[in-house]
């Protein structure tokens, strides 16, 4: 083996890997609570994938209470090395076509945090980190996604900033607009926490999102609706598996080190005594 295994999430539209050989259905306990569902774990192309339904099987869960801690500690404990996020997104520029896929390589949270709301940290109770997050996705897992994504068929854009809204309406008007004017590509409702509990569980993360509507910004005679995504979803799932499969004949023969896989080594400031 390579020494890879990727981690996918699938998102809106995107509820199982395809087929993988010898597929296993594993339901993996967390001390974080409940993850969305099981993982289904298995090898393409000789290549260890783990996968796991973000919104659970049958979409049950909402943006805000998908338990991201739960899901990312559930793929790391399966072995995996590195995730790739695979999700639905609004596209707030018009060259980001619905139907294209964007490799997304920044984030802007506006996910609610906080009591209440998302748990965007695996610590804080009595051992504190503090991981470097400027660039939240791993280029090495981005170029390889996006190249197997072309392979697969679809156009894609390398590159674009992502805003995590915390929905789960979707914006206003306004929103959208400022959205544009801070910079921001594209919009959805999940990025965020789970790239900053990827990065704190030192798994490089990579997002490739399918554009599956222009949101509010462009057109009052199109704005986003359900029906458009689950239809652009539907339209887009196979080449999102067949994704995976290109990337499994893609990646290098041997995973080499990422910075990422030891982030935490320099990140948590309370002293080890008070801690190990
Ligand atoms: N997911 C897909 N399209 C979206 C949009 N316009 N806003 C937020 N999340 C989305």
């Amino acid at each position: 083996m390579s020494g890879w295994h990727i981690g996918v999430i699938g998102g809106s539209g995107l509820y199982d890997p395809g087929a993988l050989d010898d597929a296993q259905e594993i339901a993996v306990e967390s001390p974080f609570g409940q993850p969305s569902g099981p993982i289904t774990t298995g090898t393409l192309g000789g290549v260890k994938f783990t996968f796991i339904a973000r919104h659970g099987a049958g979409h049950v869960l909402s943006p805000s209470h998908v338990n991201f801690r739960a899901n990312i500690d559930v793929l790391k404990r399966a072995g995996v090395t590195d995730v790739l996020a695979i999700s639905a997104i609004g596209s707030l520029r018009e060259e980001m076509a619905p139907g294209s896929f964007v490799a997304v390589d920044q984030l802007i949270d506006r996910t609610v945090g906080g009591s209440g709301g998302r748990e965007r940290s695996f610590f804080g109770d009595g051992i504190v980190a503090h991981v470097p997050l400027a660039d939240p996705v791993c280029p090495r897992l981005s170029d390889l996604a996006a190249a197997a994504a072309e392979k697969a068929g679809a156009t894609v854009h390398r590159g674009g900033t992502y805003v995590a809204i915390e929905g789960p309406q979707f914006s206003t008007r306004a929103e959208s607009h400022l959205y544009r004017q801070w910079g921001a590509d594209v919009i959805g409702m999940t990025a965020m926490p789970e790239a900053r509990l990827a990065r704190e569980a030192e798994l490089p993360y990579a997002l490739v999102g399918m554009v599956t509507d222009y949101d509010c910004w462009r057109d009052a005679a199109e704005d986003v609706d359900v029906a458009d995504i689950v239809r652009v979803m539907g339209e887009n799932a196979d080449k999102a598996r067949a994704l995976l499969t290109e990337l499994a004949a893609a990646l290098p023969p041997e995973r080499t080190a990422s910075p990422i896989d030891t982030v935490l080594d320099t990140a948590i400031i309370t002293p080890r005594e008070k801690w190990s």
